[in-house]
């Protein structure tokens, strides 16, 4: 694997901490530089404005971190390139209005999904893509494109869904609190639909006979077994809001029988433990949990329409790119593959992370480095507000430099937001930026420009999508007068 690393790149002595103990070296096909040239390469003043005559040098401190991206990489000036496009390029032509602002690889996307495809050869299989982690219509279109289904939260990624061309009977509308709107739209486009609690099934038997179709159901299960992850995205544990008590099952199955045929079939059992999920063994203990409820929902009998596992979603990537061993789509699926082959179903996945995740970037521009007490400061115009899972998780994720700079330090790097919980990154080791240069937030695809706000008034980014030499605007950046829509024609 390639390492993730500008060309002339030095180990500085000042390697910091926290970013020390998590590179080491692997497999690099360039060979790293040694150490840090003597003065350390530092042409940039201490605030970090160039010095007029000096060209930039590169000193970073990454040599040995790994790239699990080759899509994003260096070229030979210390520049980072997505596929064949220079970040800096795509930076001057945006302008800083459109500052920060998302970048995605389509090839990246593309190959990620070949990885659940490959590993999925052989079985009956739906890939459903968790559009919640990344709602672009672009992003959504690729996918569709390449075959996958969707899973759903909402009526409004059901119409997305639709817009982009998804065959909705391969998508599956789920939730905790789907409304009767949602639920009939759902039905309508014959969306395989969650059964989350007991007033869900009576508010989607409900749907069902408004719109006169029968619902295709899964009973959503919670197979009480811990992801090991974050607390905020834990969610099939015994007391989890989602999903029902397995010792609920047979009121659940009794329920759906009674409503008949023409109103709700049971078309399978769902499970999703959570997510950021880094070892299989998770998964296979679920599957088999799993497993064993199809067997007793079959010998039971009555299940006709039975047909489908599916096992959520929740792998993770490697944010840390430190080259942990991560599993990999084929070794979740294999370590399930005879179990579902013996059961006969058609599995369902529900991959957000794994499909996007590492297929973008947030890219933001330097506004000026500072020093308070011991800490420095990079500070940039992306924030909490455009990225929030270091705020809202304590998220690490990786934090690289777009372009050469100086010597190396440590940095802790903050946006422009009244919090003291507006950071992207603390404790990074980042070659000293000039004012203006650009930083970017790597393994940004999924879970941030969704869950980006307006918060300081600030504006919801730019999305660009690179596809080899080419790239475009796919959604257009928020401006200060979408941010005025909401008042128009109100007397304020
Ligand atoms: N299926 C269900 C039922 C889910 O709730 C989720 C994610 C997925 C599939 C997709 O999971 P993935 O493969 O992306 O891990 N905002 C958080 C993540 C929240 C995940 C919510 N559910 C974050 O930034 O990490």
């Amino acid at each position: 694997m390639a390492a993730f690393v500008p060309p002339g790149a030095a180990l500085a002595s000042s390697l910091a901490a926290p970013d020390a103990r998590r590179l080491r070296a692997a497999g690099s096909r360039r060979p790293a530089v040694a150490a840090a040239r003597p003065g350390g390469g530092a042409r940039l003043s201490p605030t970090g404005a160039p010095s007029p005559s000096a060209p930039p040098t590169m000193v970073v401190a990454v040599p040995t971190a790994v790239n699990p991206t080759p899509t994003f990489h260096y070229d030979d000036a210390g520049y980072m390139v997505v596929e064949g496009v220079r970040v800096r390029d795509m930076q001057d032509a945006l302008g800083e209005e459109a500052s920060p602002f998302y970048v995605y690889s389509k090839a990246q996307i593309s190959a990620n999904y070949e990885a659940y495809r490959a590993a999925l050869d052989g079985v009956d299989a739906i890939i459903g893509y968790a559009i919640k982690a990344n709602n672009n219509k672009a992003v959504v279109k690729h996918l569709a494109g390449l075959g996958a289904g969707a899973v759903l939260v909402s009526g409004a990624e059901l119409r997305l869904a639709m817009e982009a061309g998804m065959d909705t009977s391969r998508t599956v509308f789920n939730g905790n609190g789907k409304t009767p709107a949602e639920l009939r739209a759902a039905v309508r486009s014959r969306c395989l639909i969650n059964v989350d609690s007991e007033f869900d099934a009576a508010h989607i038997a409900d749907a069902a006979r408004a719109e006169g179709l029968p619902a295709n159901v899964l009973i959503r299960i919670n197979p009480d077994v811990d992801p090991e992850v974050h607390a905020y995205v834990s969610t099939g544990l015994a007391n989890s809001k989602f999903g029902i008590r397995n010792s609920h099952l047979q009121w659940f199955l009794d329920y759906i029988r009674d409503a008949g045929d023409d109103v709700l079939r049971l078309a399978g059992v769902h499970s999703h433990l959570g997510s950021t999920i880094k070892k299989v063994s998770i998964f296979k203990d679920a599957a088999d949990i799993m497993l064993g409820f199809v067997n007793t929902i079959r010998e039971g009998g009555a299940a006709p329409h039975l047909r489908y596992l599916n096992i959520g979603g929740g792998l993770g990537i490697d944010y840390e790119r430190v080259g942990e061993e991560l599993p990999s789509p084929a070794d979740l699926i294999n370590t399930i593959r005879p179990q579902l082959l013996a059961g006969g179903l058609t599995v369902i996945m529900e991959p957000g992370r794994s499909l996007v995740g590492n297929a973008g970037a947030l890219v933001s521009r330097v506004i000026g480095v500072k020093t308070n007490g011991s800490t420095r400061f990079i500070v940039t115009d992306g924030s909490m507000s455009e990225l929030i899972r270091p705020a809202l998780y304590d998220a690490y994720m990786y934090i690289a430099a777009t372009e050469p700079g100086g010597e190396t330090g440590v940095f802790d790097v903050v946006g422009p937001v009244c919090e003291s919980s507006d950071f992207l990154g603390k404790g990074r080791s980042l070659p000293l930026p000039a004012e203006g240069s650009g930083l970017a937030v790597m393994d940004a695809g999924a879970y941030c420009h969704v869950m980006a706000s307006n918060y300081n008034m600030k504006r919801l980014p730019t999305e660009v999508l690179v596809d080899g030499d080419e790239w475009r605007i796919v959604r257009k950046g928020q401006t200060y007068e979408d941010l005025m829509l909401g008042y128009e024609g109100l007397d304020i």
